[in-house]
């Protein structure tokens, strides 16, 4: 059995977004199969993986959040800041040849949970409202050059 399995509880509502979470959350079960295997590499290799596709995704939820005119984006990227470092001291750790396997996965799972249930879901509304503006101009235009 993974180690999480996606819940509906995690879902934004925006599949753009459901769908890198769904990835961060498969690379996570990834990490922790490895470290179950005890393959050192592949722990490596995995995480190396997870930060930098986790990297991409804040870097574009933090776009949709500018975009969407949301209040509190730069809390919400102070926190995102912050996670990046903690990960990366961990990773420095590992690299260095220290245990931390265990203590790394479960940080990564009950922060990204948690993150994604309460922070991501603050900003879901705004986001969505403006991605259903941003359709509407175009049929708008259409009805009333066609309508
Ligand atoms: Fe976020």
């Amino acid at each position: 059995m993974a180690l999480i399995e996606w819940t509906s509880d995690l879902d934004t509502g925006i599949q753009v977004i459901d769908n890198q979470h769904q990835r961060i959350v498969e690379y996570i079960n990834k990490l922790a199969h490895a470290q179950a295997h005890h393959s050192r590499e592949e722990v490596a290799e995995v995480l190396d993986e997870l930060v930098d596709y986790t990297l991409s995704h804040f870097a574009f939820e933090e776009s949709l959040m500018e975009d969407a005119g949301y209040a509190f984006v730069n809390a919400h990227k102070k926190v995102h800041q912050l996670f990046v470092k903690r990960v990366a001291d961990y990773q420095q750790r590992f690299k260095l040849g220290e245990q931390i396997e265990e203590e790394l996965i479960n940080t990564l799972r009950a922060w990204l949970i948690n993150h994604i249930k309460n922070d991501d879901q603050d900003y879901s509304d705004d986001v969505r409202q403006k991605m259903q503006q941003a359709g509407k101009p175009k049929r708008g235009l259409f009805k009333r050059l066609f309508g």
